[in-house]
């Protein structure tokens, strides 16, 4: 899960995967990045950690991190909040296996449509619309990825 800054969106993303991960035991394992370096080390933002917490998930143990070329090899799917961030990924990438691995996170759930997941920092867009967002989208990825017969909340 990959944003800006790594403290607002891809938290949130992350979080809520693994709350689903955990949920249907899955054998997966989900963490989140920024393009950026600017808050590397921090948790996240408290809006996010707010949101999260008001959906019953614990964010608080997470703190920011950049993404790194090595990403690729660790992760089969690097899902990304924007198409800032998808081009940024995308010239991180070092061969066409690295590229088909990147996607925006909201084609899981409205395929081909490049929705971005707007940036909440300056507040314009609200964090629980953002929770929204990779909730649907979250629900997407178990159903193209894990067995058909999930339930979700
Ligand atoms: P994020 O939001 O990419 O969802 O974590 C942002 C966080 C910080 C900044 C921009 C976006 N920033 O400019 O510091």
């Amino acid at each position: 899960m990959v944003c800006l800054g790594n403290i607002c969106r891809s938290p949130l993303a992350e979080g809520i995967m693994a709350h689903k991960i955990k949920q249907h035991q899955l054998d997966w394992s989900v963490d989140s990045a920024g393009t950026g370096a600017w808050h590397v080390g921090n948790l996240p933002d408290s809006r996010s950690i707010e949101v999260a917490q008001r959906h019953g998930i614990d964010i608080t143990h997470q703190r920011a991190k950049q993404f790194e070329t090595k990403d690729f090899d660790r992760y089969d799917l690097i899902l990304v909040m924007d198409s800032s961030n998808y081009q940024n990924i995308n010239r991180l990438a070092r061969n066409d296996a690295d590229k088909k691995k990147i996607d925006l996170i909201m084609n899981l759930a409205i395929p081909g449509r490049n929705v971005n997941v707007p940036d909440p920092y300056y507040g314009e867009f609200g964090f629980e619309k953002v929770f929204e967002m990779l909730n649907q989208a979250t629900n997407a990825v178990l159903e193209q990825y894990a067995q058909k017969n999930l339930q979700h909340n």
